[in-house]
């Protein structure tokens, strides 16, 4: 009952805000007025110039809003009409634009001015991320709030706040499935606690990332519900066929997302006797974009939440919001308008923030979604192929499949900047070059099983741990879960106290942070990952979790273990000071920057990479053995000496030794005393 009521009073609120919205301001009605005008007018017709009549004067950040506003006018409403044709919805958009620019704090628009000034902002070598969910990490956003110490230790000044809008107990997809966007989850507190911790992030300086989940809403969303009850308004805002006929062409060219754990893409309502496009899980109903209403609102969601003081959006699942018969429905043209026309929004209300495209596709998908250097869409972009290949490069010990990736990653404009990885909340989804492969006479069904009993601690001379994810018994395909940590062996080496295979598990976890922090773009730890947290088996007692094995690296933080971080020797210590020191070198270094020439060497050792990096001067190359052996990469640098950043020894960048799952990052030095200096030194 009391439900009910809630329920009623926010439908009221509802209807309410869409009234609101269509009280339109003058500057929704010169753009709409604006929009008919440019629709209909003939372009070669000469147009006689009109008298100038004085603009009334208006506020510093009214001008700024017109700025912004003005710059992006024509392109913005030519896309919007293009894709719904509807010019009172496109008022109603600039309209609540303003209202969200006027409502954005004095402190924020402060942080826009900023780094429009500095549009480069977030591409420095001192950006380091990290990803965590608030309850795992610590308990609640005042919890977290008290943790940022740590969060400053680890040097993060970029933390993803895993989903954390309200969500329903149970069917939730670990946040994923949103029941109201503008409302966080009790758990984790009020929005007011949201709002206080992105205030203690920025004063200490550390941007917040937030998921915008837009392909979907939560069957519990105040839309879904509404849509259940047969009201046509709402069932209009998803995709809903009161036969099989459309649903079953849908699935002849749909892939599926979840083939074991949620197999097709819709979902039967016996109560309403339709069906329902659910992409994902039956509870997360797929948002119809083709609605104009679904736009606007989830822009005005959008905004709002920036207003809460998120930096980073990162859009989920973005690849899928458009669907069209006949078509995969992944990467559809009309995805690309959506996500330029949220650049623009971006950049006209709060230009400060960044879109992070979720694009898990292979390469020539993803890039699209950076656009073009005029007509740019996300600001950034998961390097997902690449640590897929990371990963396969550790269990066949073979480095040329990523040298092969990273010199595409290399060849790409300097502007695109990509999220690097180790591991994420998600499975590994094996998406390798598998025409190379192949060429190589490795077959992908044959290989992602390699690659799984590997990983599983089965297969080679492997001691991961982990478990497989959406087995899908008639492909034969199957993704992975687990830890960095346990996937380099430290959980096996430890369960089985055995001290030379914690060395060999902790040098080769720190090898792999050295490469990745290697390669052009921002890095992202995995909460945990720092102190090298393992796999949590917990998760198979929670019947809400058990059939999802993600779970297996969304264990609760243990502060236990954080707490031995400055115990020497501990494992704990070993990977924190090693990770700590590879960021304070990366941040002095300049060559880490994203935008330096970054290329790969032939080490004539098929289990060494060699990356090289140049800066204004400034010359890196890293060396890293993916073998449990000692190697020798047969490089032949001429050009000087280097010096090992992490030990400061001065030596030639030829013929050079590497201990197993060891690494070097070598700069080359003009000092004509280095060598004698490093000689005394050592
Ligand atoms: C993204 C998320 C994943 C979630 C899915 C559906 O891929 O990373 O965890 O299950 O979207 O929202």
């Amino acid at each position: 009952m009391a439900e009910k009521k809630a329920g009623a009073a926010k439908t009221k609120a509802a209807s309410t805000k869409e009234k609101k919205v269509k009280k339109t301001s003058a500057v929704a009605r010169r753009s709409k007025a604006a929009t008919e005008k440019k629709i209909v007018t003939p372009a070669a017709e000469p147009v006689k110039a009109a008298p100038v009549k004085a603009e009334p004067e208006v506020s510093p950040e009214t001008a700024t809003f017109r700025r912004r506003l003005a710059r992006h006018m024509d392109e913005l409403r030519w896309l919007y009409m293009e894709l719904y044709n509807n010019g009172s919805m496109f008022a109603e958009l600039c309209d609540q634009m303003e209202a969200f620019y006027n409502d954005r704090s004095a402190s924020l628009k402060a942080i826009d001015d900023k780094r429009e000034q500095a549009p480069d902002w977030y591409k420095g070598n001192d950006m380091l991320g990290m990803q965590l969910y608030v309850d795992n990490f610590a308990d609640n956003f005042k919890g977290l709030q008290n943790k940022l110490d740590y969060i400053q230790r680890c040097s993060v000044n970029y933390i993803h706040l895993m989903p954390f809008l309200e969500t329903p107990e149970g069917r939730s997809d670990g946040g994923y499935a949103v029941a109201d966007f503008r409302k966080v989850q009790d758990k984790l507190g009020t929005n007011e606690d949201l709002k206080n911790l992105t205030d203690a992030c920025h004063e200490k300086n550390i941007n917040v990332c937030m998921d915008l989940v837009m392909n979907h809403t939560s069957e519990d969303h105040e839309w879904a519900k509404r849509a259940r009850n047969g009201e046509g308004e709402y069932m209009s805002r998803y995709f809903f066929y009161d036969n099989a006929d459309i649903p079953s062409k849908y699935e002849e060219t749909v892939p599926q997302v979840f083939p074991t754990t949620a197999p097709g893409n819709f979902t039967y309502l016996p109560e309403i006797g339709h069906f329902v496009m659910t992409s994902f899980y039956p509870y997360q109903w797929d948002l119809n974009y083709r609605n104009p209403r679904v736009f606007n609102e989830m822009m005005y969601n959008f905004l709002y939440l920036a207003n809460q003081g998120i930096d980073i959006f990162r859009l989920d699942a973005v690849p899928y919001i458009w669907k069209t018969l006949g078509t995969q429905c992944r990467n559809l043209p009309q995805v690309h308008t959506i996500v330029r026309m949220m650049r623009m929004i971006g950049e006209i209300v709060c230009p400060g923030i960044i879109l992070l495209g979720e694009v898990v596709m292979e390469p020539e998908k993803v890039v699209p979604y950076f656009g073009t250097v005029d007509k740019p869409e996300c600001h950034m972009l998961y390097n997902v192929t690449t640590m897929a290949t990371t990963w396969h490069t550790v269990a066949t010990r073979d480095v040329s499949l990523l040298k092969k990736q990273l010199d595409i990653v290399d060849s790409l404009p300097k502007e695109y900047v990509f999220l690097n990885y180790l591991r994420c909340h998600d499975d590994i989804g094996w998406g390798l070059d598998y025409n190379t492969l192949r060429g190589q006479g490795v077959g992908e069904v044959s290989h992602k099983k390699y690659l799984n009993d590997y990983f599983r601690g089965y297969a080679g001379s492997s001691n991961s741990r982990g478990e497989l994810y959406n087995e899908d018994f008639v492909t034969g395909d199957a993704r992975f879960c687990g830890t960095t940590a346990s996937m380099c062996g430290v959980e096996r080496a430890g369960f089985e106290d055995n001290s030379d295979m914690m060395d060999s598990a902790i040098r080769e976890d720190i090898m792999l942070h050295a490469y990745m922090f290697m390669q052009s773009g921002i890095p992202v730890l995995y909460s945990g990952d720092e102190i090298g947290q393992v796999n949590d088996y917990t998760y198979k007692a929670d019947p809400h979790k058990v059939e999802d094995s993600r779970y297996i690296h969304r264990g609760k933080f243990i502060w236990e273990n954080a707490a031995k971080i400055d115990d020497e020797g501990s494992v704990q210590q070993r990977l924190f000071s090693a990770i700590e020191k590879l960021v304070e070198i990366r941040k002095s270094e300049k060559a880490f920057v994203t935008d330096a020439d970054s290329w790969t060497i032939d080490t004539w050792e098929r289990e060494v990479l060699c990356m090289g990096r140049y800066y204004d001067g400034d010359k890196i190359i890293g060396l890293f053995n993916f073998s449990e052996h000692d190697k020798t990469a047969w490089i032949n640098e001429t050009d000087g000496d280097y010096v090992d950043l992490m030990t400061g020894k001065v030596m030639k960048a030829q013929g050079v030794d590497i201990p197993a799952y060891g690494f070097l990052w070598l700069k080359k030095t003009d000092d004509p005393e280095a060598e004698v200096q490093s000689e005394e030194k050592l």
